[in-house]
């Protein structure tokens, strides 16, 4: 029998960090030991926002980079780019006419966007593109392309794999036979919300992640910068509503989380002591990763290969797919 599919998509928008990492490119890793795993940069989802070409390539890059300097070996695993698979696009305008246009104004993308602009008194569709509008709908298109089965996400995603479960049983109700394969959100309980500096989900647009490859100095910098409440060095603290200890125990094992909760405790760790151990712990988690990342980055020769190479294998399945819908449709047909 062969292997079951699993699928994940980062965008490339800004430097990857340790949301994407633990929420999504971790878990994907590890499950790519049982799966057949099929990863990709999603360019496309980028676009919605990135409108600097150099910014869209090197990001591109940098995404591609961080899998693999994260440990996706290229001959196991397809690593390729969502824009070189043109049949995303072709099966994205077939979902489309199964999509219930509510859905998409219940997508929280959208629905967070507008929310936000009403409460600034703005008009509800205010800076809203069409590309966000129905972002649900390419993101399904990336999914069942490929037969996935299931997508390691952040729980952020877990609404927009539901959503794409849905369109899917309609079309398979409609022509009465499996033609797509219903996906299913896989996420980890620990790190399905990952938090930023300042306490709330890390993520982009709140300018409060954490980069994967930073260079040390920086990366200290930044940690140094985690919010933190105003007690004393001697004060005893609570390590559960500290946002510096909740990274850090997503990176240590057992006896290390309880030997900082410990110092904690007793009292007499400043807030810079405990970030010094944090920045420590990132250290020894990453530093090795990111000089592959360095090196992968400083000559992209190797990237472009990978991605050639994957667009080729990924296009293949996908064009499959997209026989199988036009067959079943009449789509194509004399
Ligand atoms: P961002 O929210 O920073 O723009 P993306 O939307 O590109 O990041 O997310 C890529 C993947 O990383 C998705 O699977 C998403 O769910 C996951 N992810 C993003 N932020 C976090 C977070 N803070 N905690 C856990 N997973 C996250
Ligand atoms: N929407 C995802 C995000 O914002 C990225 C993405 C695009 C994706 N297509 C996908 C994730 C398909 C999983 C499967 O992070």
């Amino acid at each position: 029998m062969s292997k079951k599919v699993s699928l994940t998509g980062i965008k490339p928008t800004g430097q990857v960090h340790i949301g994407n990492y633990l929420g999504a490119i971790k878990q994907a890793l590890q499950l790519s030991e049982k799966y057949d795993a099929r990863y990709f940069i999603a360019d496309y989802h980028a676009l919605n926002t990135v409108r600097d070409k150099e910014e869209m390539s090197q990001s591109t890059y940098g995404v591609a980079a961080s899998w693999i300097a994260s440990g996706l070996d290229p001959e196991q695993v397809l690593l390729y780019r969502q824009s070189d698979v043109p049949e995303t696009f072709e099966l994205s305008t077939f979902l489309m006419a199964f999509t219930a246009k509510g859905h998409m104004n219940r997508a929280h993308a959208y629905k967070d966007k507008s929310a936000k602009n009403q409460a600034d008194g703005k008009d509800a569709d205010f800076g809203v593109n069409m590309g966000l509008y129905t972002y649900p709908v390419l993101m399904a298109a990336d999914i069942l392309l490929f037969d996935t089965d299931i997508v390691p996400v952040g729980k952020d995603q877990k609404q927009h794999v539901e959503i794409c479960a849905d369109i899917a049983g309609s079309i398979n109700h409609c022509y009465g036979e499996e033609l797509l394969r219903i996906p299913t959100p896989v996420m980890n309980e620990m790190t399905e919300t990952v938090t930023g500096l300042d306490g709330r989900k890390m993520s982009k647009s709140y300018d409060n992640t954490i980069p994967l490859f930073m260079p040390p100095k920086k990366l200290r910098k930044l940690v140094m910068k985690i919010v933190t409440n105003s007690q004393d060095m001697e004060e005893p603290k609570d390590p559960d509503t500290c946002n510096v200890f909740a990274l850090y125990k997503l990176f240590a094992d057992e006896q290390r989380q309880e030997d900082l909760k410990a110092r904690y405790r007793a009292g007499g760790l400043g807030w810079g002591h405990a970030k010094q151990e944090l920045f420590e712990i990132l250290e020894e988690t990453f530093a090795a990763k990111r000089d592959k990342y360095d090196e992968l980055m400083a000559d992209t020769s190797y990237l472009d290969k990978v991605l050639a190479e994957g667009a080729t294998k990924a296009r293949e399945i996908a064009s499959a797919t997209i026989g199988r819908l036009r067959k079943a449709s009449g789509i194509g047909s004399l």
